[in-house]
């Protein structure tokens, strides 16, 4: 990934002049403070916190904000900030531990509270300012911290206050430098976009005006420059992700563009043809389909072991997508659907504390030995901006909102032996569980919601005559990030609804279960 981020330059980050840094401490909620600034309409990026004042004066931002963290400031190896990134004259906005980094820096004593504060507290605005202009005189906010500003000396201007916490915000007398002890990013401080919007607009002069509009246009201009006369490739899988970025360099090059699709005999019900539409009779893209169920079920006959399947799988893979790619002449880019999310996570972006948190399993990547340049036209964006994205390009609605679908496919789903005739019955099931939930009204509000087929035979009755077939589990679950998930609470008609219409219309399934576990400590696939 790290060459990624050599050989791909953010597309973004010629778009426009004004944009704010989220220095990372660490927080969990790094990257929703970035995802909430660009909400307003302004361009985000994090950056390690460690960025030194002539770095930051290299991206021209027009403010910095502190993020959290889970150290204290006072911890052996804690994280810092560069003290000079106070005196360049940007607007400071410290939150959580960032407040706590800022008050220390510029003249406050950090202590530990005597009670920890974890969830909503009432917030008093003591005190008036640009940061709460429009603000109610008392409002809910979200605690999360240790530790807590106690003093400040008199260069601080105290704005708010809680029961526990009396120095919940903080102004600098000469300084355009705020802090926060609370967070404004999430949805359980219902004012916090209101607070993030002033700091930007009023305190950072930012104008708000950034727009994915700009951003593909840019995008395109990008890729032309960059791509010149020569062939790009695209993986396609049916996902968003590699959808929006075919789709985005369609409009770019057009006929430059060839596509690839593997089916490897794991793709959902209709999955293909859903491709071929859009890629084909849609916009007209050259798109080659590789017929490579038949070697997929070979490598994958008598394999239950689910690391093995992805391996075998993930080999497979890049063997046909090779030979695929290898009739292709003068190919010399291959474009990936890389997200900001997956730049952060494996650290590509700015190697900061956020980015060990998660660690990666895909196996769609394709290896850089293929020796080419890669393409990223993604990788500033988060999903939902993926999501808009797709729908200015002219992607449908369906398409653009369906949920992600391992890079193994139907393979990790239908536990034990995967044969032909277990994944039609599997992708029987699927179809039904999704349309039924889509028919329900609840597909968007669920994260995923799919099939999964156990090898586990039980006893039924069906007519007069004593079943032995297998059993279908549904999996729905809710989550924000996929790192942790909780089971779809579905109506119960709907469940009723989903088991009849599978053990009815699939044959070989006498019974079907509802998973009601929770990430951690279960995971949302089965194998
Ligand atoms: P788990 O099962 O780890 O899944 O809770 C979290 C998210 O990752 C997806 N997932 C995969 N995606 N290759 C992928 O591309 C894989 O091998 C894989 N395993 C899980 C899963 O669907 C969920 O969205």
């Amino acid at each position: 990934m790290s060459h990624m981020a050599e050989t791909v330059q953010s597309v973004a980050g010629s778009v426009t002049q004004e944009r704010v840094l989220v220095l990372d401490f660490g927080a969990q909620y790094a990257q929703l403070i970035a995802r909430r600034v660009r909400e307003q309409n302004v361009y985000c990026e994090l950056v390690r916190h460690d960025i030194t004042p002539d770095q930051i004066k290299q991206h021209a931002p027009r403010g910095l904000i502190l993020s959290g963290g889970p150290s204290s400031v006072y911890a052996e190896n804690a994280p810092k900030c560069h003290p000079g990134i106070f005196d360049l004259d940007i607007p400071v906005l410290g939150i959580c531990y960032g407040m706590q980094l800022v008050c220390e820096a510029l003249g406050g004593n950090v202590e530990n509270a005597p009670a920890s504060e974890f969830g909503r507290a009432r917030c008093e605005v003591t005190s008036e300012s640009d940061l709460f202009a429009g603000f109610p005189q008392e409002t809910d906010v979200w605690m999360s911290h240790g530790d807590q500003v106690t003093q400040v000396n008199d260069d601080f201007v105290p704005l708010a206050r809680t029961k526990t916490c009396h120095i919940a915000a903080v102004k600098h007398s000469s300084r355009p430098v705020y802090g926060l002890q609370f967070h404004p990013e999430v949805s359980h401080t219902p004012d916090g976009s209101l607070l993030l919007r002033n700091f930007l607009i009023s305190i950072c002069g930012c104008s708000g005006n950034w727009q994915l509009g700009d951003f593909a246009q840019e995008a395109i201009r990008e890729i032309r420059k960059r791509v010149g006369n020569s062939r790009v490739i695209c993986g396609l899988s049916g996902g968003v992700d590699s959808s929006v970025t075919a789709a985005l360099l369609f409009q770019a090059i057009g006929p430059q563009l060839s596509c690839i699709l593997v089916n490897n005999g794991l793709l959902r019900k209709n999955e293909q043809q859903t491709v071929i539409n859009e890629f084909t009779d849609h916009f007209k893209a050259d798109l080659r389909v590789v017929d490579g169920q038949k070697r997929f079920l070979d490598q994958l006959a008598g394999i239950t072991e689910p690391q093995e399947k992805r391996r075998r799988i993930g080999f497979e893979f890049i063997e046909c997508f090779k030979e695929e790619a290898a009739k292709i002449d003068d190919a010399r880019f291959l474009a990936q659907g890389t997200l900001y999310p997956d730049v952060i996570e494996s650290g590509a972006a700015h190697d900061g504390p956020a980015a060990t948190i998660k660690l990666h399993h895909n196996v769609g990547g394709l290896p850089e030995q293929l020796g080419f340049e890669l393409i990223e036209p993604l990788r500033d964006l988060f999903k939902d901006e993926v999501r808009r994205l797709g729908i200015e390009l002219g992607l449908p609605e369906d398409l653009v909102w369906r949920h992600p679908f391992p890079g193994p496919g139907l393979a990790v789903r239908c536990l034990g032996e995967v044969t032909h005739e277990r994944l039609e019955v599997l992708r029987e099931a699927d179809a039904i569980v999704v349309d039924e939930i889509k028919a329900a009204g609840l597909y968007r509000e669920t994260s995923q919601a799919f099939a999964v087929l156990l090898p586990v035979q039980s006893v039924g009755v069906m007519g007069d005559a004593r079943t032995y077939e297998e059993t279908i589990a549904i999996r729905c679950v809710d989550t924000d990030d996929f790192m942790t998930a909780d089971w779809s609470r579905l109506p119960n008609e709907l469940l009723a609804q989903m088991s009849t219409r599978i053990i009815n219309e699939v044959k070989g399934i006498n019974r079907v279960c509802y998973d009601i576990s929770s990430k951690p400590p279960a995971t949302i696939e089965w194998e």
